[in-house]
């Protein structure tokens, strides 16, 4: 449980506020690539940490972000015009830079030096794992890029695609860090019914109150989420959290399958892009029945508005209770549409006055601990660690069966830090 003041704390993040001002330390996979396609194409809006921006592709390859209202008298720029190097406010022709620089006015006498006056808020952007990344805190404490593996691995051993969310972000981590959701949510009536026979469901009925161990490391939480499945044999599942909002899936014991990542970018206070990841390091996606480009998460809503799933809160996400009956836990199809869906029905930022948090939470707790610690800390001047050491976010997940009394840490520890190059 949170007082209603930490729930506010932890949750908000427009401009000013201490998660905002903690998030904007960080860059943000905000736009993948292939939606700003070649030079010169239109502009898309970006809504980041509540702020309306305007992305272009200039006629160099670059990408500029900058405020999404004209410094002139406010017209949304994304109906601008963009053309060398810059966008031209099609309200008066005032043109901008990748900087927010006023370059032409020619509303305005040709010997009036006004333009040079006028700068709007842009925000440094780079590329990499086929994202655009930006970063929206102060120039002087700009950190390189965060090194996760998809970034580092060719374009043909990774899958990124994104969707919008309609709930606060750290609700998304809470069910990304969960993992005793797994054996309820994402499960069949078979394994709960002992007919199962697909053996990664048997080892996730098995055991369905997996017991939690958390450690605080450089990168975020090391989670583990622990199932006796033999006689004095666990299953580990063991989950990175890194900082400041991304997660890997554990994955299966000698089972040779990519690895599958999500993230939750705070759209603004009631809204999330999940960001979902998956690569191989060492094989093409092709390899696993997977094209690189291909959505596999969802049907769109609309061909317009790719971004937001068919399946929604307006119809239920399409629930059928008689597949609920007989067939999948829930009755709703699709993993990820599952987790969305149970994660907007807490409402668009959960009230934690009124939860009851068990064992199965802890790392839900040590998570909402932790960022918020790295908030205040960051109010009292100490920069948070992370942020600066993009390598750290070189992370895995781990899934593996280990003796009883095995120390897990010690066990997943070089398995999660294997990717670091
Ligand atoms: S409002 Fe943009 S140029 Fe006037
Ligand atoms: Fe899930």
């Amino acid at each position: 449980m949170l007082t209603a003041a930490d729930n506010e704390y932890l949750c908000r993040v427009g401009p000013g506020t201490p998660m905002g001002t903690l998030m904007r330390r960080f860059w943000m996979p905000a736009i993948i690539s292939s939606e700003l396609p070649e030079p010169d194409c239109a502009p898309v809006r970006v809504r980041l940490l509540n702020e309306d921006l305007v992305a272009w592709r200039n006629t160099d390859g670059s990408v500029g972000v900058m405020q999404n209202s004209c410094p002139h008298r406010g017209a949304s720029l994304f109906f601008g015009r963009n053309e060398e190097n810059g966008l031209r406010c099609v309200y008066h022709g005032w043109k901008f830079d990748n900087e927010g620089q006023c370059v032409d006015m020619p509303n305005e006498p040709a010997e009036s030096n006004f333009k040079h006056k006028i700068k709007a808020a842009a925000y440094p952007t780079e590329e990499a794992g086929g994202v655009v990344w930006i970063y929206m805190g102060p120039l002087e404490a700009k950190p390189t890029l965060p090194r996760p593996e998809w970034t580092l691995v060719p374009a043909n051993q990774r899958v990124v695609t994104h969707y919008i969310q309609e709930n606060n972000f750290v609700q998304g981590i809470e069910g990304g860090i969960d993992s005793s959701h797994v054996s309820f949510l994402h499960s069949t009536v078979a394994s709960h019914r002992g007919g199962e026979t697909d053996s990664y469901r048997v080892m996730m009925a098995s055991d369905k109150a997996p017991e939690f161990r958390v450690a605080e490391t450089d990168f975020g939480l090391m989670i583990g989420a622990r199932r006796r499945v033999e006689e004095k044999r666990d299953y580990w599942r063991v989950t990175p959290f890194s900082l400041p909002f991304y997660t890997v899936i554990p994955g299966t014991p000698n089972v040779d399958r990519p690895f599958s990542g999500h993230g939750w970018v705070p759209i603004d206070d009631e809204n999330c892009w999940l960001i979902t990841y998956s690569w191989h390091p060492s094989r093409p996606m092709s390899d696993f029945g997977v094209n690189p480009g291909h959505n596999a998460h969802y049907v769109p809503k609309q061909e317009n508005d790719k971004h937001r799933p068919r399946q929604s809160r307006e119809n239920d996400y399409e629930i059928d209770r008689e597949d609920q009956k007989n067939k999948t836990y829930t009755g709703i199809t699709n993993g990820s549409i599952q987790d969305r869906g149970i994660q907007e029905t807490m409402g668009a930022i959960y009230n934690r006055t009124v939860e009851h948090l068990g064992s199965a939470d802890t790392a839900i707790i040590m998570m909402r601990r932790l960022l918020m610690r790295l908030a205040r800390d960051l109010q009292a001047g100490r920069e948070p660690y992370a942020a600066t050491h993009g390598e750290l976010l070189t992370v895995r997940s781990a899934g593996f069966l280990a003796d009883e009394g095995a120390s897990f840490v010690e066990l997943a520890d070089p398995i999660i830090r294997a990717g670091a190059r």
